[in-house]
């Protein structure tokens, strides 16, 4: 089915340059891909230039995760991280992207204690940050929060596995979903379904009990740490591309040396003003 234009105009959906109009990506493409078996992929992004790289590479959604404590911030782990502080990442985000649907995490704190908490932190983002969607972590705890935002309007991704919140909860970076745990999550995941989520990321969780949560599901699981049987897969940018160095989690897998091509260019940046070589006689005003 062809999408309606925007009743009340809805600012520029598309490049000046581009000739015929852009395609958002909306949460029932998601659905409709994983009924062709179509996988995809998810990315981070925190500001601009990453988001308008991703969108440009056809990226179908992105993700300001709550990991831009530990990825922009420079905190330990993703606790700290605030709705203030996320807010403008996701503006920023939001406002880059021409196709992508761009999906805001509720921080800690800012939905676990009722329905109604999540509902206003989620008004929050969708109005002053023109988030798509929002996500957050948990089971059958979460359900309430669902099903308010769900009957609102506002599209929630689901978080399952290891939930990087409850990090201190789970007594560390532990895989969830072993042995007799797989069906108790299997049951989560249906619960959020009913519930109105969208779909459903599956962090640290063995493979086999991705693959049963995905063939449980209509909606789309999204695996991080979850083995190749979920409907698409994400990572944090700043892993993907090898911005980020030192020791990966198992589940990572690198691209590109985005640290070593910009130590590179530091460096020689650097030395050519030392030796007086730049700024050159093409670079000064006369
Ligand atoms: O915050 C985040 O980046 C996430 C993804 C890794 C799924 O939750």
């Amino acid at each position: 089915m062809s999408e309606m234009p925007a009743p009340y105009g809805s600012g520029p959906t598309k490049p000046a340059d581009s000739p015929k109009p852009i395609k958002k990506v909306r949460v029932h493409h998601l659905r409709e891909m994983k009924q062709r078996g179509e996988k995809w992929a998810m990315l981070t992004a925190y500001e601009q230039y990453a988001a308008q790289t991703f969108d440009e590479a056809g990226i179908p959604v992105l993700l300001v995760g709550d990991s831009a404590s530990n990825n922009v911030y420079g905190n330990e782990t993703s606790l700290p991280v605030t709705v203030d502080e996320l807010l403008p990442l996701v503006r920023a985000v939001t406002r880059s992207v021409h196709r992508a649907l761009v999906v805001a995490d509720l921080p800690f704190g800012s939905y676990q204690a009722s329905a109604e908490q999540a509902f206003h932190t989620s008004v929050r983002f969708m109005k002053e940050s023109g988030a798509h969607a929002v996500k957050l972590e948990g089971g059958h705890a979460v359900v309430p929060q669902v099903e308010l935002l769900t009957r609102s309007g506002v599209p929630v991704m689901a978080h399952l596995g290891f939930t990087p919140q409850s990090e201190h909860g789970l007594g560390g970076y532990r895989v969830q979903g072993r042995g007799d745990t797989a069906a108790r999550m299997v049951e989560e995941a249906v619960a959020l379904e009913e519930a109105g989520a969208f779909a459903l990321v599956l962090e640290m969780v063995p493979g086999e009990a991705a693959e049963q949560v995905t063939a449980k599901l209509s909606i789309p699981t999204i695996g991080i740490g979850a083995g190749p049987h979920c409907d698409a897969q994400v990572l944090v940018w700043q892993d993907m591309a090898g911005l980020r160095t030192g020791r990966m989690a198992k589940f990572v897998k690198q691209y590109a040396d985005v640290h070593g091509v910009l130590l590179d260019a530091a460096q020689r940046f650097a030395a050519d003003v030392v030796d007086g070589s730049f700024p050159g006689e093409e670079h000064t005003f006369h």
